[in-house]
């Protein structure tokens, strides 16, 4: 039993195992899956695995220059130490360009050894997350200007300022001030989403109060674009199992999806009914509506329309996250859009049963 792990720690052994025997390092040369290729004392390719031909896409690579074979993919030096060249080069792959490593390593007197690495997904990755951190600076940047801007205003003259213009003033900082706040609680929400880490609290609530709280947020979005919000709400749809708070937020981001998104003047109607054992609240608007080839992506996060990623700012986190927090407490969230004919987001959270129901079913 013990034989392997005295084995391991007794490297002078290893040259003589059976395991690694010259055979193997042959089988293990066809089997890599990164490319490697041997190049002689002039640059001819020697030898290369099958990987080597199927990364770079040729058919034939022994005998041919292997720096003929790089220069074509326009590699660039990433890293240079004795002995050792790393460097990385476009190609096509299928409809894309992709990625390659490629490091060079002396071996012998003038041999080379390459390693040939397919890196497009690690490439991707990194350019979506600068891609992300630009468009959160961008995001961050807007609301933070008309913070300084007004603030810079009521400083110079706040004391002889018109009552009304005064008013819109302190609008401006607070619709500023809320839409930081929601940045930051969608950004840190998406993280512990991912991370697995995210919870609700779901006790007996009650939607119309997360519907105010919410207001709080948006009433000044809707107010700025001069949007009409109407209820209708059943008063036998009002009392759910839900946590308050991330309700509130669910339709704190549904609503500024729907201002956001709609055009001045428009009407909004958040409505709520009971069905089978649940509420379904709705949350509709008379925007642009949304392509139906693009609405089954609607929930991913960071999606956002072609449409709309020009006119209007965002991360394309919000509904992701009502996505979480409505599915966490047993309910569903789905959209009806059609172009031209505004946008139907809905979402159901179990019904809680009134007090005096539970006093009776004890
Ligand atoms: N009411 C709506 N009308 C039209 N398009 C919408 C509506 N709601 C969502 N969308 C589309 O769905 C995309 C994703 O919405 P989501 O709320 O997840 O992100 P966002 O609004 O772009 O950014 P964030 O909410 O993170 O600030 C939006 O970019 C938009 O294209
Ligand atoms: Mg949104």
């Amino acid at each position: 039993m013990s034989e392997p792990r005295e084995r391991r720690r007794s490297p002078g052994r290893r040259a003589t195992d059976r395991a690694i025997a010259p055979i193997d390092v042959q089988d293990a040369f066809v089997a890599l899956t990164d490319g490697i290729l041997l190049s002689d004392g002039s640059g001819v390719v020697v030898s290369a695995n099958p990987a080597a031909f199927r990364i770079l896409g040729e058919s034939v690579l022994v005998g041919r220059r292997f720096e003929g074979l790089v220069l074509v993919a326009g590699a660039t030096t990433v890293q240079q130490t004795e002995g050792h060249v790393m460097r990385r080069a476009s190609f096509p792959r299928e409809e894309r360009m992709g990625v390659l490593e490629i490091v060079s390593t002396t071996v012998g007197d003038r041999g080379l050894l390459h390693t040939v690495r397919d890196v497009t997904a690690q490439a991707e990755l990194l350019r979506l997350k600068e891609d992300f951190l630009l468009q959160v600076a961008h995001e961050l940047r807007t609301p933070i200007a008309a913070l300084s801007a007004t603030l810079d205003l009521l400083a110079e003259d706040a004391l002889s300022m018109p009552r009304d213009e005064l008013g819109s003033m302190v609008g401006t900082l607070r619709r500023s001030a809320f839409r930081l706040e929601h940045l930051v609680e969608n950004l840190l929400d998406a993280g512990s989403i991912e991370a697995g880490t995210f919870q609700v609290r779901a006790m007996p609530t009650s939607v119309r109060n997360s519907l105010q709280e919410a207001l709080g947020f948006v009433q000044p979005l809707l107010d700025s674009k001069h949007q009409h919000l109407r209820t209708d709400l059943h008063p036998d749809s009002d009392r759910v199992l839900a946590d308050a708070r991330r309700t509130a937020q669910v339709l704190a981001n549904l609503l500024a999806n729907a201002s956001r998104y709609a055009p001045e003047a428009s009407v909004v109607t958040v409505s709520a009914e009971s069905r089978d054992g649940f509420v379904r609240v709705t949350v509709r608007d008379e925007g642009p509506g949304i392509p139906a080839d693009e609405q089954g992506r609607l929930f991913q996060r960071f999606f956002r329309s072609r449409q709309v990623r020009d006119q209007a700012g965002g991360l394309g986190l919000g509904l992701s996250i009502c996505r979480a927090i409505i599915q966490a407490q047993g309910g569903e969230i789905g959209i009806e859009s059609e172009v031209g004919h505004g946008t139907s987001v809905h979402f159901t959270l179990p019904k809680a049963r009134h007090l005096t129901e539970e006093a009776e079913a004890n």
